[in-house]
């Protein structure tokens, strides 16, 4: 059988889009949030999933056991913006979660947000990775789904990344239009994959306290547990292995988990260019990242 084709990349309101997550977008954009959603919001690539499960845990993690075992993330924390026709949109499994708060997870850049989040004032969690890290690991995603344009070598993949023609649009706008939206939105935690690494249990924690919770000191050392790198590749429901557009054998869904990683990808002169152009798009933005821990 052959295989399917993988989707062109298209500009969508100023953004590099694939069709899958543009086909609802009627439904998308006319999406209905309520105070108590919480919305997870990455550029792809940046720790969502993580970030996912650690909220699932938080709010469900003593709900009935079978939750934790037969459900696989993306379906608790539904992608809001997708369409893949094989399963339920986005809009249509978070329209149906039975639970409260909903966990919902989206790609959109700041812009493009559903207006009823801002005006439920619903709580957002957004992550950021550092770039080359980032390119990194969406090179690698690229290759191994389907369901993502043809990613080409990594020198390809990475004058597009620099140039802003990946599914998403450009990192630069994404980290900087929502840290600075995070200035005049209060219910915005923006946090960095790096602190997730370097220290899990001081980010659950602060998870916690931005979303009011006052989950005892054992849960949240249970859960710091449950959501390493490793405990979350061995785990079903967290490892995406239930996805057939996904090709582990080329590269898995939990591949490194790793803060400079990029330092195996870029070479010297990658590099140099790379921190030419970082020095020029990122030279309004207080926000600063680390690419090594
Ligand atoms: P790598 O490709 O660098 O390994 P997303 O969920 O936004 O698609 O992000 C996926 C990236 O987050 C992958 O990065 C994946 O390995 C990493 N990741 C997921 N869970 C992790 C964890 N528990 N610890 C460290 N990295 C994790």
């Amino acid at each position: 059988m052959k295989p399917p084709s993988r989707p062109e990349l298209f500009d969508f309101e100023g953004v590099s889009m694939i069709h899958y997550f543009t086909d609802n977008w009627e439904k998308v954009k006319n999406f209905q949030a309520r105070p108590d959603d919480i919305l997870i919001a990455t550029y792809p690539k940046a720790g969502t999933t993580w970030v996912s499960y650690i909220l699932d845990l938080l709010y469900f993690g003593n709900d009935a056991p079978e939750r934790q075992t037969s459900q696989p993330i993306y379906t608790r924390v539904p992608f809001l913006e997708s369409c893949f026709k094989v399963i339920p949109s986005g809009t249509e499994l978070a329209d149906n979660l039975p639970t409260s708060p909903r966990l919902i997870k989206t790609h959109l850049p700041v812009q493009l947000v559903p207006k009823s989040f801002w005006e439920q004032n619903s709580r957002i969690v957004y992550v950021a990775r550092n770039a080359k890290d980032n390119a990194v690991s969406y090179f690698h995603f690229d290759r191994m789904n389907m369901g993502e344009p043809e990613p080409g070598d990594w020198n390809t993949f990475l004058q597009t990344f620099i140039d802003g023609k990946k599914v998403f649009g450009s990192w630069f706008d994404h980290v900087n239009g929502w840290w600075e939206k995070k200035q005049t939105y209060s219910n915005l935690l923006y946090m960095f994959y790096e602190d997730l690494v370097e220290d899990t249990g001081h980010e659950v924690a602060n998870l916690c306290s931005f979303l009011g919770l006052s989950t005892s000191v054992e849960q949240k050392e249970k859960i710091t547990k449950g959501v390493q790198f490793d405990a979350m590749k061995q785990n079903k429901m967290t490892n995406y292995s239930t996805v057939p557009v996904m090709d582990f054998k080329i590269s898995p869904f939990m591949r490194k988990g790793k803060v400079g990683d990029w330092k195996s990808h870029f070479t010297v002169a990658q590099n140099e260019q790379f921190d030419e152009v970082y020095k020029q798009k990122m030279k309004n933005t207080t926000v600063k990242f680390r690419t090594e821990i």
